[in-house]
């Protein structure tokens, strides 16, 4: 069944120069980009992201980090998108992330760990809505 995922190249795999090859990885996969956009977020948009996330300990770190510079966000869409993107992507802690993952291949940290992929096809729309408020 074709889904829609909200991806974000944090901060980090733009200022390592990854995008290409992280882009490369989901559209060599077969996944489509059907909405790019490299920009910018302030605090206030952080939190409506991880707005499950603001009350934790090591929320205040990650929103230093995801404002830090720009990130690109995207909508991926294909087969079984939101679970597919989430093995591309691999564990959290990069240092825990299985080779030949995203993370596993090039994440060395729990926090700066270079993607972000929607953890179901609720928060899918939810975040989409909110990067992408004109998309279709
Ligand atoms: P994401 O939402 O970015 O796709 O990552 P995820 O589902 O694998 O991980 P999640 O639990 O949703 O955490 C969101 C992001 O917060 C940072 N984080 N830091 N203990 C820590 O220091 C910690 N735990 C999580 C990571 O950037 C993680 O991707
Ligand atoms: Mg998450």
């Amino acid at each position: 069944m074709s889904q829609r995922t909200l991806v974000l190249l944090k901060p980090d795999t733009v200022r390592r120069g990854l995008v290409g090859e992280v882009l490369g990885r989901f559209e060599a996969k077969g996944l489509r980009i059907v909405a790019m956009d490299q920009r910018r977020i302030d605090g206030e948009q952080a939190d409506q992201h991880y707005a499950e996330h603001v009350e934790r300990d090591f929320y205040p770190p990650l929103r230093d980090f995801v404002t830090s510079g720009p990130l690109v966000a995207l909508v991926l869409e294909g087969d079984e998108a939101v679970e597919v993107v989430r093995l591309l992507n691999g564990a959290t802690d990069g240092r825990k992330a299985a080779p030949g993952t995203i993370r596993g291949d090039f994440s060395l940290s729990n926090r700066e760990n270079l993607v972000h992929g929607s953890d179901s096809p609720e928060s899918a729309d939810r975040e989409i809505k909110l990067w992408f408020p004109d998309f279709p």
